[in-house]
């Protein structure tokens, strides 16, 4: 297991911390780790990203542990990967190979699986280009596989083609059964919880506290891939939809963000999320701080107050520490809640926490005029849309969750929209 160091990467997180990481992935695939190692690097060297010296430090660690693989923490272009695999006899896996990987063997519903098909096929198609041009121009080009003048290579990339467009077709149908399933819980205005964080931050274990039902965990990462919807019951009663969503991880391959995109999309959507941290991990800013990331991606505004820390696994901290993090979770906006999953403490403030934020934003009908963009375009700016219908006139109901405040500003400023609460 090789950590290669480039000065921007080690900036933000330490490179040991980094290569924990990374080992616990290739744990989590049932790789026995023989050897580690952090390599600091001078530059990229494009045949081999390594330096030469390195290559052959690495080759003989290799040889001593005799190895059958070396994972490298970083992302590696195939000509790398072929290179280093020439030259330490071994097989090379990167860590956008890696994160796939496990994501295979972790998915559990079948849109998981075609997402994670998918991506794995995107990343290969990648791959294959490149190595396709630079095969073309060792051999001339010139192959008898296939059709009439096709390459082998290019004879995969067709195969490979076909593959992904019947799992993109598959993927739809699959994502239709859900849009329509997402329309069915729209029509009953349940507000709904989304659960997001680092990977081993602890979802899952919350997700089966808060809602007292029996869902996998395992001490091992990617425990979750789909989302997983569950009900919840919230203080003053009211149910409320908490789902689960897949386990974010630092350098999150895009490949696998394109595919998880519908997923994710949830996530946005939600009326208020969870972002459940580790505190009692040295990491746990840091990867706080990758999660905001992936969230930003998503499109999700971190500055409207609808995402709550969950600084979980208080029941590893010490009294004082604990005491400390409680006095600065309070002077986060919404307040960030201490709690343990794993004893149930904190939870109970947790879910009212959860009914205060759903309170500030019931759903509200509003019929906009034909012809009145503005109107609309001021709802998706400032409130949440779940609904959007269009009737014969040319005029549009939205259905739409809006701060009070926000709400009598709207009511102002577009006084021929018409809203039902
Ligand atoms: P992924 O699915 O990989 O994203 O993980 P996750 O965020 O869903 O984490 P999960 O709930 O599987 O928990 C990861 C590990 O942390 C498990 O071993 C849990 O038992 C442990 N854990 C979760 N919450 C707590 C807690 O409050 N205290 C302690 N001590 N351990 C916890």
């Amino acid at each position: 297991m090789i950590h290669p160091v480039h000065d921007a990467r080690s900036a933000s997180r330490s490179a040991q911390a980094r290569l924990d990481e990374a080992t616990g992935l290739a744990m989590a695939l049932d790789l026995v780790i023989a050897g580690t190692l952090i390599a600091p690097l001078r530059g990229r060297t494009p045949a081999t990203l390594f330096g030469k010296g390195k290559v052959e430090e690495i080759g003989r660690l290799c040889e001593d542990v005799e190895a059958d693989v070396a994972v490298i923490d970083d992302a590696l272009t195939p000509v790398q990967q072929r290179n280093l695999e020439k030259a330490w006899q071994v097989k090379v896996l990167d860590r956008t190979g890696l994160i796939l990987e496990i994501f295979a063997r972790r998915a559990r519903t079948r849109e998981g699986r075609l997402q994670v098909e998918l991506a794995r096929l995107s990343y290969e198609r990648s791959r294959l280009v490149r190595t396709w041009t630079h095969l073309e121009r060792q051999r001339g080009g010139f192959g008898v596989m296939g059709g009439p003048g096709e390459t082998q290579i290019e004879t995969d990339r067709r195969l490979l083609a076909e593959r992904i467009g019947k799992l993109k077709r598959d993927l739809l149908e699959v994502r239709r059964t859900r849009t329509l399933q997402r329309a069915a819980r729209q029509r009953h205005p349940y507000p709904t919880v989304a659960l997001v964080g680092y990977t081993n931050a602890g979802k899952s274990t919350l997700f089966n506290r808060l809602t007292a039902s029996e869902v996998v965990t395992e001490d091992m990462l990617f425990a979750t891939l789909d989302p997983t919807l569950r009900a919840l019951k919230l203080p003053d009663g009211r149910p409320a939809i908490l789902s689960d969503t897949v386990g974010f991880i630092s350098d999150l391959p895009h490949e696998l963000v394109e595919s998880f995109r519908a997923t994710l999309e949830e996530v946005r959507e939600a009326d208020v999320i969870l972002h459940v941290r580790d505190i009692a991990s040295d990491e746990s800013e840091a990867q706080a701080q990758d999660v905001r990331a992936v969230l930003e991606r998503l499109g999700v505004d971190l500055e409207e107050r609808r995402v709550v820390e969950v600084w979980n696994k208080a029941d590893l901290l010490d009294l004082e520490t604990r005491q400390a993090l409680a006095g600065d979770a309070r002077r986060v906006h919404p307040p960030a809640q201490l709690v343990s999953a794993a004893t149930g403490q904190g939870c109970e403030a947790l879910l009212a926490t959860v009914a205060g934020l759903v309170d500030d934003a019931p759903p509200v009908a509003a019929h906009v005029p034909p012809g009145d963009g503005a109107a609309i375009a001021w709802l998706y700016r400032h409130g949440r849309v779940t609904q959007r219908t269009s009737d014969a006139e040319g005029g549009v109901t939205l259905s739409v969750r809006l701060s009070a405040q926000a709400l009598g500003q709207f009511e102002q400023m577009f006084p021929e929209a018409e809203v039902r609460v």
